[in-house]
């Protein structure tokens, strides 16, 4: 990723030519412009979570100026009275510096939302495999003291199900995912039917036993089923939340939110915007095409 985010640095000519083909995913690079996506997500019946864009920072500096993005954020849903939390990346607080630097960097966060945000609830995002274990050692050790904290588990990890339990035990909420970065065989499952079965898996056993999970995928099969489980569990729609990221099928987060279920928009912003980009297209290979025929159509 360091080559990447050596072209797509925000002030490099490739970035400044092409965020427009990340304009799809990403609501800006300003905390106004996300929060008048956020308005618009609202207006809609959705709510949404707010992630500033950056990721794998080498420097302590980097990393407080991240936190205290953070509290502008907050202040800003604040301000615009909009329904909102948000969603950090312990790489971005500065975990691959020194994991107790991060973890001051998120309490302190937890604490401003807490004090400021009318929703304090503050999500961490879950990265790749090699900062797996340290990224659930913080959250834990945030979660012994803080309670508005939670940590994602991606489905395609061979481990989750152990995590899930542990989730569970502890009482935290939890947001479900498959999984966005490419890991080896022995750690991750590869074939899709076989993440698909312990999406789904996990799934349940956050709604029957878990505390308000999100239930994050745009996987049509996945929220048929996540439908008919809670449907025939007598589980409320106000005990979880679907999740979907900003610009993925919007005429399915339509119909969800029609359907009366609650439906949260992961919404990034920030110039930073070259690691989630990256996802996102390697995700599909339309968005590779799109992407390609936008860099030679301009
Ligand atoms: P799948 O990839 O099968 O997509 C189902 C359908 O959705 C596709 O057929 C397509 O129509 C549409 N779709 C999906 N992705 C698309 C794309 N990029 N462009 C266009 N259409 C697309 N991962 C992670 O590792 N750590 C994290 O913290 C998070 N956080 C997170 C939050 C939220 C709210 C969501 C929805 C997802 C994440 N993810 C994540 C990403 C997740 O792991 C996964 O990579 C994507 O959600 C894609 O998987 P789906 O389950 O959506 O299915």
């Amino acid at each position: 990723m360091a080559v990447l985010d050596r072209i797509f640095a925000p002030d490099s000519l490739f970035s400044r030519r092409f965020f427009f083909l990340a304009r799809r995913f990403v609501a800006g690079e300003t905390i106004d412009s996300a929060i008048a996506a956020v308005r618009e997500l609202n207006a809609a019946g959705m709510t949404a979570t707010l992630d500033f864009l950056g990721e794998d920072v080498l420097e302590r500096e980097a990393a407080v100026k991240t936190r205290d993005t953070y509290f502008r954020m907050i202040d800003a849903i604040a301000r615009a009275d909009v329904r909102c939390n948000v969603s950090v990346k312990l790489t971005a607080m500065g975990m691959l510096v020194d994991e107790d630097f991060a973890f001051e960097n998120l309490t302190a966060i937890l604490d401003y939302a807490q004090q400021h945000n009318p929703d304090p609830f503050v999500r961490i995002d879950m990265e790749g495999s090699a900062v797996t274990e340290a990224t659930l050692r913080i959250f834990e050790r945030a979660y012994q003291t803080r309670k508005n904290v939670g940590p994602v588990l991606q489905a395609y990890l061979r481990r989750t199900p152990q995590d899930v339990e542990r989730a569970i035990a502890l009482g935290a909420r939890v947001r479900i995912c498959k999984g966005a970065y490419n890991e080896p065989p022995e750690i991750a499952y590869k074939d899709m039917a076989q993440i698909r079965k312990q999406y789904l898996d996990c799934a349940k056993a956050l709604l029957t036993r878990g505390n308000y999970p999100g239930i994050a995928t745009h996987d049509r099969r996945l929220i048929g089923a996540i439908k008919t489980f809670t449907r025939d569990n007598g589980i409320a729609a106000e005990k979880f939340e679907f999740q979907m990221l900003y610009g993925i099928r919007p005429s399915v987060q339509k119909q969800l939110v029609a359907e009366g279920y609650r439906l949260r928009i992961y919404v990034p912003f920030g110039t930073h915007w070259a690691g989630y980009f990256y996802r996102r297209v390697a995700e599909r290979k339309e968005n590779a095409l799109f992407a390609l025929s936008g860099m030679f159509s301009r």
